[in-house]
């Protein structure tokens, strides 16, 4: 007899998450765990206070399904202060629960199946899964730990099936922090291939030297500098961008992740918390 609890085929490669399977083995073994980052800090009381606040108010009706418009224009602003992009709250934010949500729904709005995807290598765990649940084909690219990224063979990686590439700096796991040279000739060749750069920039408050770019604002020279970016878990000072700063006109492409995006969990009190807490991370995207 067929188990009633068969997944389906699509995820049959999926395993278990590195990171998890590292902590249990440390704690198996009692080793250090440097795999797996544990806040060390409590949560600070303006944001602890506003989430309780917003139980006590019983915020409990649905939220917009995009993001609270003033958690967005939290964003906007955000963006504005701190690259110089403007960002238009209504139309090129889109708030998630994570940016593993983040990625899931952009990829999972833009890619069809048989699409190929460009993927640095070595990657964060979730792309893989990421790309599979698309029926995508993913495209391996070095990403070095030091040294420029080979910019031939990244450009022999694109071809008419690529609708995307991953871009996620500062990476997991090299650290490496792509430069606006770098950033400008991926922009070049998503605008030569018409794909999206669909950017992981959850750590770029975290790194050690160099300076963190969103690729919205090293786009090649004529190109608009018009993006969207998806965000990030309402706990930590996380995004992940999807930009596609050469296609402006393309609002279609939001839509669709608005369509994807129906799934999410709505979580009006978060928002209402983090807006009243103070928004340290954001994301947008056209
Ligand atoms: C590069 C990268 N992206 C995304 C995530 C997951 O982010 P979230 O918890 O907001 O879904 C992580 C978590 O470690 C990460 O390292």
């Amino acid at each position: 007899m067929r188990p009633t609890t068969r997944t389906a085929r699509r995820t049959h490669g999926f395993t278990e998450s590195v990171i998890r399977g590292m902590t249990r083995l440390a704690n198996e073994h009692g080793a250090i765990n440097l795999a797996q980052g544990f806040p060390n800090f409590p949560c600070p009381d303006v944001l602890k206070d506003a989430a309780a606040r917003a139980i006590r108010d019983d915020v409990n009706q649905y939220a917009i399904t995009w993001g609270a418009a003033r958690l967005r224009n939290a964003l906007a602003a955000k963006y504005q202060d701190w690259y110089g992009m403007a960002v238009d709250p209504m139309t090129q934010v889109t708030v998630t629960c994570g940016a593993t949500e983040a990625m899931a729904a952009s990829l999972l709005g833009i890619v069809n199946p048989g699409d190929e995807v460009v993927v640095f290598e070595p990657f964060y765990e979730n792309y893989g899964p990421d790309a599979i649940l698309c029926d995508a084909k993913p495209v391996f690219v070095p990403m070095p730990a030091e040294g420029p990224i080979d910019l031939d063979r990244l450009a022999k990686a694109f071809s008419a099936k690529t609708r995307a590439i991953i871009v996620c700096t500062p990476n997991n796991p090299t650290g490496r922090v792509l430069s606006r040279t770098e950033l400008s000739a991926i922009a070049e060749l998503c605008q030569r291939h018409d794909a999206f750069a669909v950017t992981d920039e959850i750590y770029e408050h975290i790194y050690y030297e160099g300076e963190h770019i969103p690729i919205a604002t090293a786009s090649p020279a004529g190109a608009s500098a018009r993006s969207s970016r998806l965000p990030m878990s309402p706990t930590r000072s996380a995004r992940c961008t999807t930009s596609s700063p050469w296609a402006p006109q393309r609002r279609c492409r939001r839509r669709s992740r608005w369509e994807w995006k129906r799934w999410a969990t709505i979580t009006t009190k978060g928002w209402r918390a983090i807006t009243a807490g103070g928004v340290t991370s954001c994301a947008t995207g056209s």
